[in-house]
């Protein structure tokens, strides 16, 4: 089983807000059904979740109990998976979309979330969740994919996560000078420098690689890679060398 994340910088036009990716998710789509490896997929808000976010102050990492912001933001979450859901259906993929928070309790992935996915991948179908505004303790708070990911990663034990953005990889120094990574060793996370992007309320690229560094600290590999590039992505859901940059798996011990 892979997991793989699709970031909303590849589902939607992060520049222009409330508007979706097709051709770039009818791309990727043909390349998840061809890869023929079982799928876990988690996806980003992009240009909707985080657009509204912003607006309605949900970016602080606070828990909030706006409930127009939060209602806002969800709804824009909703229909950016209704939207994803649809093109994915129709290259084929038989999805099974659900809200995270049928998997979480108190801020917590529930054991339970094991057999909830184990049984939604026994008939062949493929889970489909994503980054939502989460109940929290207070209030609620904004759950980036990339810590569902991990939560999930974690649990699962999959056999590697793919996350698939807009760029080729990490490269040690924001622009696109700086040459991309083949592969990241843990050593060198410290000597790494990212740019600060817009329209972000998670974090970007910077919590996606130490979210990252935690999943390969539990013995499995990570990818990331160019969604909007067929031949990568292929490469990185196959484990194969070239798909990008990767984060091999090691054991805290070691
Ligand atoms: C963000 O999820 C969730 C909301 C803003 C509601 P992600 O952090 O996974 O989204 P992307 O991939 O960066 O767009």
């Amino acid at each position: 089983m892979i997991i793989v994340k699709l970031g909303g910088s590849v589902i939607t036009k992060k520049a222009t807000p409330l508007t979706i990716n097709r051709e770039a998710i009818a791309q990727l789509a043909t390349t998840l059904k061809e890869s023929r490896v079982p799928l876990i997929i988690v996806h980003g808000a992009g240009s909707f979740g985080h657009y509204n976010a912003g607006r309605f102050g949900l970016d602080s990492g606070e828990e909030t109990r706006n409930p127009e912001g939060i209602a806002r933001t969800r709804d824009s979450v909703l229909h950016l998976n209704l939207s994803l859901t649809k093109i994915l259906q129709e290259s084929g993929l038989n999805i099974y979309s659900f809200p995270p928070i049928a998997l979480y309790r108190e801020g917590k992935l529930e054991t339970h979330a094991n057999k909830v996915i184990t049984e939604i991948m026994k008939i062949n179908l493929i889970p489909l969740t994503y980054g939502d505004v989460m109940l929290g303790e207070n209030g609620f708070r904004i759950m980036s994919g990339d810590v569902i990911v991990r939560d999930l990663a974690i649990l699962l034990k999959p056999e590697r996560i793919v996350f698939a953005s807009d760029v080729d990889g990490i490269s040690e120094k924001p622009g696109k000078k700086s040459p991309i990574l083949r592969e990241l060793d843990r050593g060198m996370i410290h000597k790494l420098s990212f740019s600060k992007v817009r329209n972000d309320v998670t974090g970007g690229m910077e919590s996606k690689v130490l979210e990252a560094m935690r999943i390969a600290g539990q013995g499995i590999d990570v990818f990331f890679t160019n969604g909007l590039r067929r031949d990568r992505l292929m490469k990185a859901l196959k484990g194969e060398k070239d798909g990008g940059t990767v984060i091999r798996g090691f054991n805290y011990e070691n």
